[in-house]
């Protein structure tokens, strides 16, 4: 079961990010901070409170399992671009003990009708390229890259 976080469940919803962190901090430590800190820890009460974020929660045989952090964005026209409105998943994760369930595909079929609902017709996210898990799953649920962030380390 899909729905919108409960103020109640948002200690659990950090446990799931501190993962999701982790595996960031292990995959790209020069970006990530290490540990979870307390501004990252208290994030999630802002974001509660933000009346342009959504944060979603799966539930698996009564755990919550699986969490998604949604952002309403639009931006202006400007000399480059048209006028972009769309919804922006921020954050995602389910936990490890729970994939390979559907619990992931659930989610994105949530965020997908909210989408819709409120009035968005894209949907878009940003993810690192070393995490190919994540890349199979979003691609197997139909997004496709149309934009790259490339490096040179020196
Ligand atoms: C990526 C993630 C969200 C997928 O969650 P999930 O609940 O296991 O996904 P689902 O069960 O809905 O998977 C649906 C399909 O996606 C594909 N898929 C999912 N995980 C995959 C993986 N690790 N490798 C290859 N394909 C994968 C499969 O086709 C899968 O169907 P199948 O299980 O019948 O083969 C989960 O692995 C996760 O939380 N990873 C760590 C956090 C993370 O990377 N978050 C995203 C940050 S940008």
């Amino acid at each position: 079961m899909v729905r919108f976080a409960k103020q109640e469940d948002l200690e659990r919803v950090n446990e799931l990010r501190k993962m999701v962190n982790d595996l960031h901090v292990g995959g790209k430590p020069e970006v990530f901070k290490p540990g979870f800190n307390e501004e990252l820890k208290n994030y999630i009460y802002e974001i509660r409170e933000d009346p342009n974020k959504d944060i979603v929660v799966a539930e698996l045989d009564g755990v919550v399992c699986g969490y998604a952090v949604v952002a309403y964005i639009s931006r202006p026209e400007n000399p480059f671009m048209n006028e972009r409105r769309f919804v922006d998943i921020d954050e995602f994760g389910v936990d490890a003990a729970f994939r390979r369930r559907g619990v992931a595909t659930e989610m994105v079929e949530f965020v997908k009708k909210l989408t819709k609902e409120k009035g968005y017709d894209r949907l878009e996210l940003n993810m690192w390229e070393f995490n190919r898990d994540a890349l199979a799953f979003y691609e197997e649920v139909g997004f496709e890259t149309y934009r790259r962030y490339m490096e040179i380390k020196l």
